[in-house]
């Protein structure tokens, strides 16, 4: 396996381009959604491999309850299978689950598997698999501005730091490098906070078709970057 010297702490992940898999091939959008869930094991059990210790996968935003209800509703049927398929492998391989998004609004069932998934994995420290499910980063960024107000917080005492603090990525450090497949030039309303500095990555595959050599790809175009954080260039990195 390839080693890095230079490897990203946290890597996000826009898994975009699953229904124009599908309809090229003529295929339901759900068929496509399938086959990315392949991809998803496949960039996990890479992540373990070359030792990237965060992974952070925008799975479902707020936005996509726009969707048909039965794309919806077979979504949340395959994150559920996913869950319960992957939960002793997550265990055995050391790899915690977390989950980032206003998730008490996800159908009942699957937020009880969620949480036993969590629950289970939780003492685990190789990989942190952090999946946005219900994520909207503007909602975040209010939930976290609410709370602030609810808790009476003095305003001088508002900080980059204490707002970190109260977004759902708490404790966890920003992504160094995002990924977005399917060729889309935008966010998408993921990590508008966290994504500040992030090396962005796209490629034009669809997400079923993003392979590990892909994902390889973008970890050594990664190496290449010089993060400047606002700093002249040639120095050497202080931050991240
Ligand atoms: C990403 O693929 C998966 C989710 C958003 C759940 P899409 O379903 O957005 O695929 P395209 O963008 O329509 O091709
Ligand atoms: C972003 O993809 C959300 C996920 C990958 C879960 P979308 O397909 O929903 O984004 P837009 O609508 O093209 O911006
Ligand atoms: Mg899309």
């Amino acid at each position: 396996m390839e080693t890095f010297h230079k490897l990203p702490e946290h890597v996000a992940i826009i898994m975009d381009g699953n229904g124009r898999w599908a309809n090229e091939k003529g295929l339901p959008r759900i068929a496509g959604h399938k086959a990315g869930v392949e991809t998803v094991r496949e960039i996990v059990k890479t992540s373990l491999e070359v030792g990237v210790p965060i992974l952070t996968l925008y799975a479902f935003s707020q936005e996509n309850w726009k969707r048909p209800k039965e794309e919806v509703d077979l979504l949340m049927e395959l994150l559920n299978f996913f869950i319960d398929k992957e939960v002793k492998s997550l265990v055995k391989e050391g790899v915690r689950l977390k989950a980032i998004g206003r998730i008490d609004a996800l159908p009942p069932y699957t937020l009880k598997k969620l949480k036993e998934a969590i629950e289970l994995t939780r003492h685990n420290r190789k990989l942190t698999l952090n999946l946005a499910l219900n994520y909207g980063s503007r909602a975040e960024i209010l939930d976290a501005v609410r709370g602030l107000l609810t808790d009476r917080v003095n305003p001088e005492e508002v900080s980059e730091e204490l707002f970190t603090s109260r977004l759902y990525t708490a404790g966890i450090p920003d992504p160094d490098l995002l990924i977005r497949t399917s060729g889309e030039m935008r966010l998408s309303n993921f990590l508008l906070w966290q994504l500040s500095y992030s090396e962005i990555y796209i490629t034009k595959k669809y997400w079923p078709d993003f392979t590990k050599e892909d994902y390889l790809e973008a970890l050594a175009e990664y190496q290449k970057r010089e993060r400047r954080f606002g700093d002249v260039c040639g120095k050497k990195e202080v931050a991240g």
